[in-house]
């Protein structure tokens, strides 16, 4: 039988959704969504048509609680009228609260998961989510896209000669390979570790041979920029030729990305997962596939 969609976004994912809905040639029910001054999101949409697939898509970026509620009320809402609702979280906010790192730390994480849950999704779809233990607390079926071959395509275009691509951190490190793989390069990784009370971020390298090579730094969020910030400042002290920083989630707080081309990196290159002026890549076809 063949499965009708139907699209709703929220106010952080409006372009997103449009352009998942034409992919998946599916109607786009637009939400008007009105912030009141206290806070308080009111949200209005039109006819769900009948018996159809909705899927709901917002990334939860900051305001990430006030994104995160109206996420959980278009679910609600939509699943009175639709067969069964998808909802489609490309930026998955409190993925990295998906564990307790220090004694009394509450795993949010979970929190979250049950909320959707209970709103109605039926099955949840994250792109480059932070880890897989973020994922393991939904009950429901779960699908992780990828964004890494979109964003080696983009860089694929530069033909770049001498490119090395480089995982600001261990944790990264099958991010890079798999970024390389598809540029034909090689990748290396740093060694970071950051405070977990402060959040102090420090590069443990000593050297690395990157000496008047291109870098492509890879990572799945930028949030303060501490991370690539600190890499970029290394990396360069390694006399390399230039930096490009390339993530998929650009949460870019505060002046981040002054930050960033001020610590020496040439581009900075994030996905419309979070809407950006740095995102240059698409991942619309990426989740429409996911999909079909
Ligand atoms: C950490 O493990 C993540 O992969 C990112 O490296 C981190 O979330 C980036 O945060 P920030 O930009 O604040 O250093």
């Amino acid at each position: 039988m063949l499965v009708k969609f139907a699209v709703i976004a929220g106010s952080a994912s409006k372009d997103l959704g449009k352009r998942i809905a034409r992919r998946l040639k599916a109607p786009y029910v637009e939400a008007k969504t009105r912030v009141f001054p206290d806070g308080e999101s009111k949200i209005t949409f039109g006819r769900i048509p009948k018996n159809s697939v909705v899927l709901v898509v917002q990334s939860t970026y900051p305001p990430v609680d006030t994104n995160l509620l109206q996420t959980l009320s278009i679910i609600s809402q939509a699943r009175k009228a639709a067969s069964k609702i998808y909802a489609i979280i490309p930026y998955m906010g409190y993925a990295r609260q998906d564990r307790q790192f220090l004694s009394g730390e509450i795993v949010t994480m979970s929190i979250v998961a049950k909320m959707l849950e209970a709103a109605g999704a039926k099955k949840i779809i994250v792109v480059d989510i932070h880890s897989k233990t973020a994922l393991n607390h939904f009950k429901i079926p779960k699908e992780n896209v990828s964004a890494i071959p979109d964003l080696a395509k983009y860089f694929k275009k530069m033909k770049l000669k001498n490119a090395l691509v480089v995982s600001p951190d261990t944790g990264g490190a099958l991010r890079a390979k798999k970024f390389a793989s598809l540029l034909n390069t090689d990748f290396i990784t740093l060694k970071k570790s950051r405070n977990r009370k402060t959040g102090k971020v420090l590069i443990q390298s000593s050297k690395v041979d990157v000496h008047g090579k291109d870098l492509i730094l890879v990572d799945d969020i930028i949030s303060t920029g501490g991370s690539v910030i600190k890499a970029t400042q290394f990396l360069k002290r390694q006399k390399c030729k230039r930096v490009f920083v390339a993530c998929t989630h650009g949460l870019f707080i505060g002046d981040a990305e002054r930050k960033i081309k001020k610590a020496g990196a040439s581009q900075i290159i994030s996905t419309n997962t979070i809407p950006r002026g740095t995102s240059k890549v698409d991942v619309s076809g990426v989740i429409a596939e996911s999909i079909r």
